[in-house]
């Protein structure tokens, strides 16, 4: 198959890699210059496991190309059949609204339509509100007879995208309305998709509609899920009692089941913050806003998770944090990966730095990113310089090094033994046992 992939994100970089090593033929697009050298160059331009490895495998075969030239996707002479086009770009938050922003998906559209052929297919895989696909649907009918639109959403992971893009748990495919163009549409994706159709990976057609609500219903639901788990943290913190336990023994219910109940900090990145955000006011203009209300409640109890790190931190050490080292082991919004959108750790940095705190941030991967987003935080690359004679360590993304961290030795170069689990990632008994006062959300002082 000839693919066009326009946006070359965490999303488009990996999609565009992992078609090109199941054979196709794939032209990734993207407007920064700088992703598409380093794409070119069989460089990841962002930390994502795997990746680097398929883009080497795969740019060698030239079955993989990189442009900031939309222009390139143009049929080349002499070339027939069908391209399909996928749509991967970004839908952030619209400033001061709850609202996502769909400019760069209408851009890459407008910017494929000078360039569609009839039999073509355009396949929007951006997380959309429920109703874009109609409304793009229609744009590309009328400006190329013939060319078709299909909605295809994306369930992968940061820091499992290319495991998750080549055997993803399920695949959607949201069709025309028309019964030909559903019937065209299905079948281009199934060649585009042999390989998982072919291993058995269960695949759902549904309309646009449906297929665009069941991504924002997945995320909706993932994100209720921690939060539930964080507001029983909550309780179990006035009670006295272990959320770890709780969650342990209620995730052995296959009704509940034990995945993504780790309480903690809470969830952050690029995703299921405004995801849920925007599915309340897609919801309010469909006119069923009450139906999703509960998001709110989602969202604070969320973002009290990291008030309640702060509280505690400062409890730490003494009630105020002037004068007084705290040390942030994490700047990801979670590990495996360099992504610092809405990171919940840097928040709460940021939060304890305006309060007076001196805050030194370490992560293996994200600094980069996180001091160009937060200049004013302090950075250090090495976990034991950066918490040289720190009041309080803050555990807030939980990347295996940490959790693997020697309490021993860590004690002998911080001031006090003070020690934050944001994350419930690390054996309390063992960072006890090594002399330091550890503390975690949901769970007793010890
Ligand atoms: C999420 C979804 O999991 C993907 O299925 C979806 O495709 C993606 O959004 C998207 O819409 O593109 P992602 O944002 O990469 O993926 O990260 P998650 O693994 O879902 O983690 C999100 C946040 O929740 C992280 O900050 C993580 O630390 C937190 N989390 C996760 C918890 O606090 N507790 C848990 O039990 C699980």
């Amino acid at each position: 198959m000839r693919i066009s992939v326009v946006g070359c994100g965490y999303l488009g970089a990996v999609h565009a890699a992992c078609m090109a090593d199941v054979g196709h033929e794939v032209l990734g697009i993207d407007v920064d210059e700088r992703k598409v050298a380093d794409l070119s160059a069989a460089r990841a331009p962002f930390f994502e496991p795997g990746l680097p490895e398929v883009l080497q495998r795969t740019c060698a075969t030239g079955r993989l190309r990189f442009t900031t030239d939309v222009a390139a996707i143009a049929r080349p002479p002499g070339a027939d059949g069908p391209t399909v086009h996928f749509v991967c770009v970004g839908t952030p938050q619209r400033r001061g609204e709850f609202a996502a922003d769909t400019s760069y998906v209408d851009a890459a559209v407008s910017a494929l339509l000078p360039h569609l052929r009839p039999g073509d297919l355009v396949v929007g895989k951006s997380t959309v509100p429920v109703g874009t696909a109609a409304r793009l649907a229609d744009r590309i009918g009328e400006a190329v007879p013939g060319a078709a639109l299909a909605w295809n959403p994306e369930f992968l992971r940061e820091g499992h995208a290319v495991e998750d893009t080549v055997h993803p748990d399920r695949i959607v495919y949201g069709l025309p309305p028309d019964p030909d163009d559903a019937r065209r549409a299905k079948a281009l994706l199934d060649e585009v998709y042999a390989e998982p159709v072919a291993a058995g990976i269960p695949v759902i057609t549904a309309d646009y509609a449906t297929a665009e609500l069941v991504k924002t219903a997945a995320n909706a639901f993932l994100a209720t899920k921690i939060s539930f788990i964080n507001a029983m943290a909550e309780v179990c913190e006035a009670a006295g009692a272990d959320v770890t336990t709780l969650a342990a023994a209620i995730g052995h219910d296959d009704r509940i089941g034990a995945r993504f109940l780790r309480a903690g900090l809470g969830f952050g990145g690029g995703c299921l913050p405004k995801d849920i955000r925007a599915f309340m006011a897609r919801a309010g203009e469909l006119g069923a806003d009450q139906a999703l209300t509960f998001l709110r409640e989602v969202d604070a109890i969320n973002m009290r998770r990291r008030t309640r790190m702060v509280d505690l931190a400062r409890q730490e050490v003494g009630g105020s944090f002037l004068g007084r080292k705290v040390t942030v082991l994490g700047a990801a919004f979670k590990p495996d990966s360099d992504d610092i959108r809405d990171s919940p750790a840097l928040n709460v940095a940021a939060q304890i730095r305006l309060q007076g705190g001196d805050v030194v941030v370490t992560d293996p991967a994200a600094l980069e990113n996180a001091r160009r987003a937060w200049p004013d935080l302090r950075y250090e690359e090495k976990v034991e310089v950066a918490c040289q004679g720190a009041d309080v360590v803050l555990l807030l993304t939980e990347w295996r090094e940490y959790r693997g961290l020697d309490p021993a030795s860590l004690g002998e170069v911080v001031r006090a033994r003070n020690v934050l689990d944001g994350r419930n990632a690390l054996d309390a008994q063992l960072w006890r046992a090594a002399g330091w006062n550890y503390r975690a959300l949901g769970r007793p002082r010890g």
